[in-house]
């Protein structure tokens, strides 16, 4: 491991992917006596050239680990909808489940930026049920911003959203909610047309008044162009380096879901092997009468 000064701050450089990082987060950033993040302190990022951190989070134990360790935004996803319920897609998630999953979110940071996700059917009918399902996720759950999926086709919903003083964030490229229309979850955008409608989308949204995109699954040399051209930040999944900062859902990268394998992921941890191993050992504990000593009763 070796340490850096980059615009005044220092910076951790290390080719092992366990490092030391939480002693550090604090003083990594541009802005280190910032005492919570803010869609202003995301825009000063991208113009330092500071790369922000962004991750999935669901309940209040996870987002105060997180938010303790010093992400910059906890994104409550709609893939809330596979890995908390166990669905197949994102389709099936509520309103009212996207509120209880940021709500506990919420509790559980104080320093993060936390971002929900519109589910689908919540803002696709028309830019008043956007504003109204945006109304109730702010009010009943503390959070600071949204996140919608689309471009040309939900401008107006976000210029709406956007003037009831809402920061909104926009998600392009894959798409999971319009998954039946693309028909797999390959990388999108590799054709000229598509990456030209997701250039288009991309000016749409900043001039809507976005405060940042979600690039997902589409190839390192187009959002790595689409960044340069745009003036707020973008945050890439499976996007490649070129983006302004990246996310990942945390039970990929924390290895607690074990089948999902795409190239992008990098896995920081083996939890499902951890979290076995120790609830075997548990078992084996009670079984064998060992668990609880003399120490652990009353
Ligand atoms: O729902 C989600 O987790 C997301 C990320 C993949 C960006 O939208």
């Amino acid at each position: 491991m070796y340490l850096v000064l980059i615009n005044n701050g220092l910076r951790i450089a290390d080719n092992s992917h366990l490092i030391t990082y939480h002693y550090f987060c604090h003083t990594m950033s541009v802005n280190k006596e910032i005492k919570k993040i803010t869609t202003h302190t995301l825009q000063k990022m991208k113009e330092a050239g500071e790369k922000i951190s962004m991750i999935t989070a669901y309940d209040f134990s996870f987002a105060k680990i997180f938010d303790a360790a010093g992400i910059d935004i906890i994104l409550v996803g709609d893939s809330a909808s596979n890995v908390m319920a166990g669905h197949e897609t994102t389709l099936p998630i509520t309103l009212d489940q996207m509120i209880y999953h940021a709500s506990s979110v919420v509790r559980g940071s104080s320093r993060s930026l936390v971002i929900v996700d519109l589910p689908f059917g919540s803002y696709q009918g028309n830019s008043k049920e956007a504003l109204n399902s945006t109304i109730r996720i702010m009010k009943e759950t503390g959070a600071h911003a949204i996140k919608l999926e689309g471009g040309e086709e939900i401008i107006e919903s976000v210029k709406r959203i956007v003037g009831a003083g809402v920061p909104v964030m926009g998600h392009l490229g894959l798409t999971p909610q319009s998954i039946y229309k693309f028909g797999t979850y390959i990388v999108r955008a590799k054709e000229e047309e598509e990456a030209e409608k997701l250039k288009k989308d991309t000016l749409l949204l900043q001039e809507a008044g976005c405060f940042g995109i979600v690039l997902e699954k589409i190839p390192a040399v187009l959002a790595t162009e689409v960044s340069h051209k745009l003036a707020i930040p973008t945050i890439g999944i499976g996007a490649g380096s070129g983006c302004d900062g990246q996310v990942l859902v945390m039970h990929d990268m924390l290895g607690i879901n074990t089948e999902f394998k795409p190239r992008f992921l990098r896995t920081y941890l083996n939890l499902h092997e951890q979290v076995t191993g120790a609830v075997q050992h548990y078992i084996r504990d009670i079984k064998s009468k060992d668990f609880p000593n003399d120490q652990e009763q009353y």
